[in-house]
């Protein structure tokens, strides 16, 4: 994959800006607060749907305009691509792929494709399963865009039930209402924790041989999906044991307000050496970790689609020790880079195709 435009309005601090990235790696230097995430943010909107930092579409609009707009152009194996996206101060979006208007955020999953690497990205092993779960989403959505739906009508029955919870305390409606939305909790469930299962074992596969690498031979990764709810290995009896599940637990979620089993509670297990590297391991094994997991999404995104997604690299230079940031760069080789620094001595050791200097939302490379 390979992006060759990005465009945006009205978006973040940008009025107006387009760049065109090399093949190779391309680099957005400049101060703090200058705008440089939120270009990747912008990429990483067309990539998985979301922007990487809220939860809230609207903050993604420049203060005091009507709509943001970011529009990115690429190639794949198969051809042409390009994603376009503007999103206005009622929070509707329209989305265009390829120039057609589409109805549903999931149509334009799978056409621009990128593995972000941040700093919070460096928390991910020891903070809590949140951050792992959403690890696991953004990829996941982008490999399989049937998951993303199914994680939308998930979320929406789990806010149904919770509120419908809150109405049963109250006295203000009858137990049985609960029934279909457990239906659809544990249908939708189901094919969560199957796609979750999958992803795990697959990423494991890439994992724990980049992890070998990166480690210098010294340490051995191991991963594991763990379900909240009981995971069967036929979907329909998984679908039978969390509906079992819900209806047991469902007096206790009652008197708290709230669901207290699901998909929404699971979690990823790291292992380094055996040990939990949750609670156990030390910062350095933490950003090792880290940087295996992103590295093996590229390797498992390749073997998926047969071409490396873009990377994009947020001030992490500066956050990995020379060894680690030798492995890194090591591994950028055939794969679309876009990295954001603040120091340009970070990159020491990287190729750089095309360089950026971003001042006050303005982009202007240089060497013109
Ligand atoms: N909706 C918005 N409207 C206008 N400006 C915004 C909006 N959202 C963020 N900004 C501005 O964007 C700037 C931050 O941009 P960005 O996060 O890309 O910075 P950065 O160059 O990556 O900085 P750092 O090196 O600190 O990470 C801030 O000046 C912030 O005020
Ligand atoms: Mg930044």
């Amino acid at each position: 994959m390979r992006i060759e435009s990005i465009t945006l309005k009205n978006f973040r601090n940008y009025v107006q800006a387009c760049i065109q990235p090399c093949e190779g790696v391309t680099v957005l230097a400049g101060a703090n607060a200058q705008g440089k995430t939120n270009v990747l943010e912008a990429i990483h909107l067309c990539c998985t749907g979301r922007s990487h930092r809220t939860p809230r579409d609207k903050e993604m609009i420049r203060a005091g305009q009507d709509e943001c707009y970011v529009k990115v152009a690429g190639v794949r194996n198969d051809g042409s691509h390009e994603v376009e996206v503007a999103i206005g101060q009622q929070g509707r979006r329209r989305i265009k792929v390829n120039g057609a208007q589409v109805s549903r955020s999931g149509e334009m999953l799978g056409h621009i494709t990128g593995v972000m690497f941040s700093p919070e990205d460096l928390r991910m092993i020891k903070d809590g399963p949140a951050e792992r779960r959403r690890f696991i989403d953004m990829e996941l959505s982008q490999l399989r865009p049937r998951y993303y739906y199914s994680l939308q009508r998930y979320n929406r029955a789990l806010k149904q039930r919770n509120a419908l919870l809150k109405e049963i305390a109250a006295g203000a409606q009858r137990e049985e209402c609960l029934d279909p939305w457990d239906s659809a909790l544990a249908f939708t469930g189901a094919e969560i924790m199957h796609l979750r299962k999958w992803f795990v074992d697959m990423l494991l596969g890439f994992a724990a041989e980049v992890h070998s690498d990166v480690s210098g031979g010294s340490e051995r990764l191991c991963l594991a999906y763990e379900p909240d709810a009981r995971l069967c290995s036929i979907p329909e009896e998984t679908r039978d044991a969390y509906l079992t599940g819900l209806t047991e637990k469902r007096a206790s979620d009652i008197k708290r307000q709230a669901t207290c089993i699901g998909v929404h509670r699971d979690d990823m297990g790291v292992f380094i050496n055996g040990d939990d590297a949750r609670f156990f391991a030390s910062q350095g094994q933490v950003r090792t970790c880290a940087l295996s997991l992103k590295l093996s999404e590229i390797e498992m995104m390749r073997a998926d689609s047969g071409e490396a997604p873009v990377l994009m690299l947020d001030d992490v230079m500066s956050e990995l020790d020379p060894e680690r940031r030798r492995q890194l760069v090591k591994r950028l080789n055939g794969v679309q880079t876009i990295i954001t620094c603040t120091d340009r001595d970070d990159l020491a050791g990287a190729d750089i195709g095309r360089l950026f200097s971003v001042k006050n939302a303005v982009l202007t490379r240089e060497g013109e």
